[in-house]
């Protein structure tokens, strides 16, 4: 019997179509058994296997290609044995589309109380109930959620952490990744690998070095957008990018504002989820060309053009910003509905634009052009 590593050739594979002439800007397309994807993507969260106030028909009719689901959440409600049991994640929540796993490394790294051990991360849920996550666990419930890219259970270092913590955490991350791929059986869900190393160069690159000695299908930057701030986090990716294999994709972990997306793609990066477009949606700040915009501000009461004139969403074709303001203030479940549609359309397009300018080899212009018009806030 082959290694996994190989099994899963049969059925992840990624394509690196061009690289930007003038950048390190590249477009490919990843291939996974519920579709191709192409590249740069970014990737909505659904976190609880939705994508907050979008019905999947919605997601589909965008034609999002990947959505990102946790472990963690999922494994503590409903379980994944049951999901399993409901015939998989695609298959219960009714996307047939590929699916990212986040693995619960950075959940977990989020909570407040929380034992990271050798085992594993320990942790009480709400009713007080002791609960070890551990690569075993985590790579168990995303093979019974049936995802297509799974993610290692991985410890997401806190901003900031001494050299030590750093050299210590990332020994056991790679520690963990051993029993990730011991625990890894199907080929037809791919493992990525999560490159740390807080805001140390030299533990970037063991850390690069270990991972990609594991020859897996993708690898990630993690431990990013955790309170370093926007220079330190360009300073991590612009090392860390060219450390990554060429032919293999590369996923940036919850990342981030238009700005930021543009700074990674510019970096050789392909993919990246967030929470910000859902997020600020259900909020009332919409993402448009010439900026950002608080909806339920009162200028808006009687300005009837689009979020976006130049958006072809649902929302910019059908609606004003009048009517979605009038919804926000009068609680209308519609308010968020329209928002996240268009905030998640707006994601999309950019990452089309940018696809498109890579091909032509025009990304740097495509970058600079976007961000004057998005800094000159004539909304
Ligand atoms: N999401 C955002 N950052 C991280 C990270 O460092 N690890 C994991 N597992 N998920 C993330
Ligand atoms: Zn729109």
């Amino acid at each position: 019997m082959s290694r996994i590593q190989d099994q899963v050739k049969e059925y992840f594979s990624f394509e690196l179509t061009h690289v930007d002439k003038n950048s390190k800007a590249r477009a490919g397309v990843i291939r996974t058994p519920n579709g191709d994807i192409p590249t740069p993507v970014f990737m909505p969260v659904g976190t609880h296997g939705a994508v907050k106030a979008l019905q999947p028909s919605v997601l589909e009719d965008m034609d999002t290609k990947i959505i990102l689901s946790n472990t963690y959440h999922l494994h503590l409600s409903p379980g994944s044995d049951l999901i399993k049991k409901a015939g998989g994640l695609h298959k219960w929540m009714n996307w047939p589309r590929p699916i990212l796993t986040d693995s619960g490394g950075f959940q977990v790294f989020s909570l407040q109380k929380k034992a990271i051990k050798e085992e594993g991360a320990e942790f009480r849920d709400q009713k007080g109930k002791s609960i070890l996550l551990s690569p075993e666990t985590s790579i168990e419930i995303q093979q019974n959620l049936g995802s297509d890219i799974m993610m290692a259970f991985d410890e997401c270092i806190p901003y900031p952490a001494s050299k030590k913590y750093t050299k210590d955490s990332i020994d056991r991350t790679h520690r963990w990744l051993d029993r990730c791929i011991s625990s890894w059986t199907n080929p037809k869900q791919a493992l990525f690998g999560i490159i740390q190393g807080s805001t140390y160069d030299e533990y970037r690159s063991e850390c690069a070095e270990e991972l990609i000695k594991r020859d897996l299908p993708g690898y990630a930057i993690g431990g990013v957008s955790v309170g370093e701030g926007p220079e330190l986090m360009e300073k991590i990716v612009t090392y860390t990018a060219p450390l990554m294999p060429v032919d293999k994709p590369r996923y940036v972990m919850g990342v981030g504002n238009p700005e930021d997306l543009l700074m990674i793609w510019e970096n050789g990066i392909d993919m990246s989820d967030c929470i910000i477009p859902t997020k600020f949606a259900r909020g009332g700040t919409l993402f448009t060309n010439r900026g950002k915009i608080r909806i339920k501000h009162k200028n808006y009461r009687r300005d009837f053009y689009p979020i976006d004139p130049n958006c072809d969403c649902y929302t910019c074709k059908n609606f004003t910003r009048s009517y979605v303001k009038h919804l926000f203030d009068s609680n209308e479940i519609l308010g968020a509905i329209l928002a996240t549609a268009h905030n998640i359309a707006f994601y999309k397009s950019l990452a089309e634009r940018a696809r498109e300018a890579i091909l032509e080899n025009r990304f740097t212009e495509f970058k600079k052009e976007f961000l004057e018009n998005y800094n000159s806030s004539k909304n």
